[in-house]
Order: structure tokens, then C-alpha cells, then sequence
């Protein structure tokens, strides 16, 4: 949930440290800090606010020299966003400087403790309490950094990814992870520290991700040397060669990484299917399925754990595995099936969903399913994430990086693996005829052009957005496969314009909803040829006779909606299971202008980071 850097080597610290805590301000952006070490003093300075307040306040506060640094770019859990509680943090005696990613859940009864043996505090967070342990094993024990730290964080209930260095160390950093990702880039005598590799892209594509429990004691000239944290035993530095390059990264002439998101779509939905779908010969070819044959076909019900946007993709996919695959699926939400005691057995097959790998409840489910003997299957994006790992098969997106805190990308491409793997169950099954089965091959493959077709309504939607902008409230409806939809266009436009908005089945509206329309409601209404059209017109004329503002998301052609409704945006035409990764573009859109004209901070919304790696 927060951002960390560091870097120790030949090179300024200083840039490297600074460009790479903008391009991890995705995970949280309320406060950010640096201190960097040229062997004799420590420079440290930290602010409340974005990356670049740091960089303006920083400059004229600090000199920036030295080639060992750390940095940290924040989303608030213990204390709230201020300069003080803004990371790095100092030990007592000044010696050691600490920055952490996660929560130290036992901070309180170590800080009573440090407490009573003289030490004070500063800031209200935990990290300051976790650098103080630290120190004071290390005096106690009169012991190395890397060994205090191991101690120290055998003490430690909670999760962390750490960087921590000390000021009579001039040569080394440590770091530690468990709950939080971390991974060390490897240069020609440099190594780069980071919460994921997109700060160090340009100088290595050599990286080390650490594992749950292992910390690792980083040496200038001496190289790495990886432990677990809890017997000691030495770990042998698996370098992964990363596939990730600038350009992903970059906003690539888009204002916002949102808006590339978007437009990215058709491709990030080509690169899903791409050597999966082999249309010529009607194959779907996912290794993960196929390895895994029997626990799918034998299982009693799919379980499909998520959160947020993934959640919603969860609830796409129920549709589509219960209509082709006839398999029974449940949709849960991570955060309270974690809690709820859910009764899951070895007959269960649990799907995890999960754009960033990291989602502390999503993690906390698969865990528990996996206790107690289902089968876990893991739809990520991030390649090698902690939620991919912990999983005993899965499935790559291959959506690329995103950025911006809205989801928009990660929807469409978790449905398109989705819609693959219930369709290779329904071949497999034979619940979907021959003919059926190839239709459905046909129009995915036709899927990111048609997308591309329904960018094309940009324009349209941001004049609609400009009509709406000031609403209050808004409503969203669909029904069916647009049910969800439904529920994603409504997430996108609270969380990027901090308007109110509901999503529904269109045909809930009349138990309750239905009373708060009148001519200020704008109420977008997902209606496409295919599935329940009718039902669909018959709520618009309901939505009408009381005033309210109809948006219609219709299919190329419509007619009868267009009669009816203040607005209709088109997309083109595709069968029922594929319509969400058309219907959805046009309210990301929606969102998005609004946002942008109401002038938010559409990338990074208030409150909100990209990764919740918290509870
Ligand atoms: O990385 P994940 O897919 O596990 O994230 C889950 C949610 O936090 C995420 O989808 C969130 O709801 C997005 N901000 C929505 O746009």
C-alpha cells in the first residue's frame, strides 16, 4: 500500500530514487520522503503530499548527494498523512533510517515496551517503533544490522517489505519482506531496491523478488546474500530476467495512464487470447487448464474469490461458467470470505482474480481455501506476484502494466481469461455444441476490433459527460451478463469523480431505487440486443414516466432505446457472454471525462492506492 526505493552503487542516488517513487506512486500518494547517505552525513526530507512536493521542498532543503538512498511514497494506516508520519524514519540515536511497506499488527505492545526502556517516538506510525526494535536488539545483542533486523522481525506480527540502513554501515542496506512484494535489481556493482521493477527497468533487467520471510543483506562491491528470516538458513538468489520495458510504463503521449489504459484494451485483450485461442483448429490451449483437467471437471462448484473491480469480473465470469460450462459458482467477496468460516472442502475448485497479485484479503482467501484442501487457481496480472504464487495453477492476463488506480484494462482482460477457461470446460464437458463452441472462438477473435470500434464513441461520450458533470447521484442498470457491468460503470465514477453513484439489476429498481428518480438522476441503462432487451425497454419507459435521464448503452442500430432515452451510446454488436468487454468501455469513458472535468486527480483518486495490501 505504499511505495519504497532505494539504491546503493556507483551513481547519484538522488534521481534514481526520486523518478522511481513517481513511477510507484501508484500504491499511495499522501505523503513521500528520501534520505541519502554520502558516507558522512544522512540527508533526510519528507513531506506531506504528492512526489513532486517532495522533490520542490527537497532541493532547496537537503543537498542531494550520495550513492546509497532509500525512498518512500505513502498511503496512510497508522497516523495520519503529515509530515511527521511520512517515512523514512530515524532510530532514537540517529544511526539507523528505516522505510516499510505494510502493518506491524503487535506495534503497540512493542512501543509499550520501548517505551519503558527509555526509547520516544516522534510520529504515530509503527514503522518508527519497528526501526527502534531494531535498534535496540542491535545493542542489545550487540550484533550487525542484518542480524538485529532478523531478530527483530521474529517479533513482528504483521507484513512488511522494509529497506533499512545504517549510518555506520556506509556499504550496505537490508531488506526484508513478508505479506508486501520487494524486489532487488541487479546492475554491474549496483543494486536497486523497489516495491516492483518498474524503478529500475532502464538500468537491469536482472531482478531477485524475495519471498515471504526472506530478508537479504545488500553489499556494495560484495553482492547479496539472501536468508529466511526464521531458521537463518541461507537462500540461493533465484535472477529472474524481467520482460517489462520503458515504454509500459510511460504514459506514451496520453495525458493520464488511465486514458492509455483504456485505449490499450484492444491490444490487451489481443495479447490475452494470443497462443491461447487457436481458432483454425477450434483449440483453447492453457497450460494451467489442462494440467489441472480433473479438478475442474470433478469439482462440486467454483468458488471465485476477489475485490473491487476483480470482484466484478468474478461476478461476469459466474454467468459465463454457469451458462456454457454448467458448473455451479459462487462469488465472494476476499474480505469476508476470509472471516465467514466458509465451509470448502477438496471438491471445491477456488478462483482467485486479482489484477496486482498483492490484495491482502484476496491472499488471505486463497490461503484459507487452500487449508482446508481446495484447489486454487490464480487470474493475475502481475507476473510472479505473491497471489500467482501462492496459488496452485493459474492464468496470466498479460494486460501489461497498469498504472492508474481506476481498473479499466485488468476488467476486460480477467473476463477474456475467463471466457476461455469456461469455454475449454464446456468443450471438455460437452455442454456447448460444436457449432456453438466455434461461434464463440470466432467472436472473441473479432473482440478487440470491435472494442476499437467502441472507443470510437469517445467523442460522443465526452459531450454526454460535459451534460452530466454536476450531477449529485447517478444510477447504473443492467441485467444479465450486464448486471455487473452495471456495478463496475458506477465503481469507475465514484472513485475517479467522487460522485455517488449505484449500480443494479435493471429489474431492482422498482424494490426501492426506483424512488429516487427524478430529472436531476441521470441513470445510465445498459441495453443491448442480446439479453433481456425487452425486460430492459420496459424499465427505460418506467425510468421515464418519472422523469428520469436516460444514458442508453445500446447495440449498433437500436432503434426502440433511442426513442426513449436523453442519450444512446453504440457498440457494435457481439454475442450475449462477450458483451460486457464492449459495454464497459463506453461508462470508463463516462467516468473519466467527468472526473477530468470536475478536476480530479483521475490517476490517482483521493484516499485510494493501486495495490491494498492491507486489511
Ligand atoms: O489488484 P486487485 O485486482 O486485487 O485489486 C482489487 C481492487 O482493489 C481493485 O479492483 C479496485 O477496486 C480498483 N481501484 C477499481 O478500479
Amino acid at each position: 500500500m505504499c511505495g519504497i526505493v532505494g539504491y546503493i552503487g556507483h551513481r547519484e542516488a538522488y534521481p534514481i530514487i526520486l523518478k522511481g517513487l513517481k513511477r510507484l506512486e501508484y500504491r499511495g500518494y499522501d505523503s513521500a520522503g528520501i534520505a541519502l547517505y554520502d558516507g558522512t552525513d544522512i540527508k533526510l526530507s519528507k513531506t506531506k503530499g504528492k512526489v513532486a512536493d517532495l522533490e520542490e521542498r527537497l532541493e532547496k532543503e537537503i543537498s542531494t548527494t550520495g550513492t546509497l538512498g532509500i525512498g518512500h511514497t505513502r498511503w496512510a494506516t497508522h497516523g495520519v498523512p503529515n509530515d511527521v508520519n511520512s517515512h523514512p524514519h530515524y532510530s532514537n540515536s540517529g544511526d539507523l533510517v528505516i522505510i516499510h511497506n505494510g502493518i506491524i499488527e503487535n506495534y503497540e505492545s512493542l512501543k509499550k515496551e520501548l517505551i519503558k526502556r527509555g526509547y520516544t517516538f516522534k510520529s504515530d506510525t509503527d514503522t518508527e517503533v519497528l526501526v527502534n526494535l531494531i535498534e535496540d536488539v542491535k545493542k542489545k545483542e550487540k550484533t550487525k544490522l542484518g542480524k538485529a533486523v532478523q531478530i527483530a522481525l521474529n517479533q513482528v506480527v504483521g507484513a512488511y517489505a522494509i529497506a533499512v540502513f545504517d549510518k555506520n554501515k556506509p556499504n550496505e542496506i537490508v531488506v526484508a519482506r513478508l505479506g508486501s512484494p520487494l524486489a532487488i535489481g541487479i546492475g554491474e556493482d549496483e543494486f536497486f531496491i523497489a516495491s516492483d521493477a518498474s524503478p529500475f527497468i532502464e538500468y537491469t533487467k536482472n531482478a531477485i523478488y524475495l519471498e515471504d520471510e526472506e530478508m537479504a543483506v545488500v553489499r556494495r562491491h560484495k553482492g547479496i546474500k539472501i536468508r529466511k528470516i526464521k531458521d537463518d538458513s541461507l537462500v540461493a538468489p533465484y535472477i529472474q530476467e524481467l520482460q517489462l520495458n520503458l515504454e509500459q510504463i510511460e504514459k506514451g503521449g496520453y495525458e493520464h495512464f488511465m486514458l492509455k489504459e483504456i485505449y490499450e484494451q484492444p491490444s490487451a485483450i489481443l495479447d490475452t487470447f494470443r497462443g491461447r485461442l487457436l481458432s483454425n483448429e477450434a483449440i483453447i490451449k492453457m497450460a494451467g487448464v489442462e494440467d489441472n483437467m480433473k479438478k475442474f471437471l470433478n469439482a462440486n462448484r467454483i468458488i471465485i474469490v476477489a475485490c473491487g473491480t476483480s470482484w466484478h469480473a468474478g461476478l461476469v465470469a459466474e454467468y459465463i461458467f454457469e451458462d456454457l460450462a454448467r458448473i455451479p459458482v459462487e462469488v465472494e467477496y476476499a474480505s469476508e470470505f476470509r472471516y465467514r468460516n466458509p465451509i470448502i472442502n477438496e471438491n471445491d475448485v477456488v478462483i482467485a482474480i486479482s489484477q496486482s497479485g498483492e490484495t491482502a484479503d484476496t491472499l488471505a482467501a486463497i490461503k484459507l481455501a487452500k487449508s482446508k484442501g481446495a484447489f486454487v487457481f490464480g487470474v493475475c496480472n502481475v507476473v510472479g506476484s505473491s497471489i500467482a504464487r501462492e496459488s496452485d495453477a493459474g492464468a496470466y492476463t498479460h494486460a501489461g502494466p497498469e498504472i492508474g488506480v481506476a481498473s479499466t484494462k485488468a476488467f476486460t482482460t480477467q473476463i477474456t481469461v475467463l471466457s476461455l477457461i469456461a469455454l475449454r470446460l464446456a468443450r471438455a464437458k460437452g455442454t456447448i455444441s460444436s457449432s456453438d463452441y466455434r461461434t464463440h472462438l470466432l467472436e472473441l477473435e473479432l473482440i478487440p476490433g470491435k472494442v476499437k470500434t467502441a472507443l470510437e464513441s469517445d467523442a460522443y461520450v465526452k459531450t454526454v459527460a460535459d451534460i452530466y458533470k454536476d450531477a449529485k447521484n447517478f444510477l447504473y442498470l443492467g441485467r444479465g451478463y450486464n448486471f455487473p457491468v452495471a456495478l463496475e460503470g458506477a465503481l469507475k465514477l465514484k472513485e475517479i469523480s467522487y460522485i455517488h453513484a449505484e449500480g443494479y439489476p435493471a429489474a431492482e429498481m422498482k424494490h426501492g431505487p426506483i424512488a429516487l428518480i427524478d430529472e436531476n438522476m441521470p441513470i445510465v441503462v445498459i441495453a443491448t440486443k442480446k439479453g433481456h432487451y425487452e425486460k430492459v425497454v420496459s424499465n427505460i419507459q418506467e425510468i421515464k414516466s418519472r422523469s428520469g435521464k436516460i444514458i442508453g448503452i445500446v447495440t449498433v442500430g437500436d432503434k426502440q432505446v433511442k426513442e426513449l432515452a436523453d442519450h444512446v451510446i453504440e457498440v457494435p454488436e457481439t454475442i450475449e457472454s462477450l458483451t460486457p468487454l464492449l459495454t464497459t468501455i463506453p461508462l470508463q469513458l463516462l467516468s473519466y471525462h467527468i472526473a477530468l472535468m470536475l478536476g480530479k486527480n483521475v490517476d490517482q483518486p483521493r484516499n485510494l492506492a493501486k495495490a491494498v495490501t492491507v486489511e
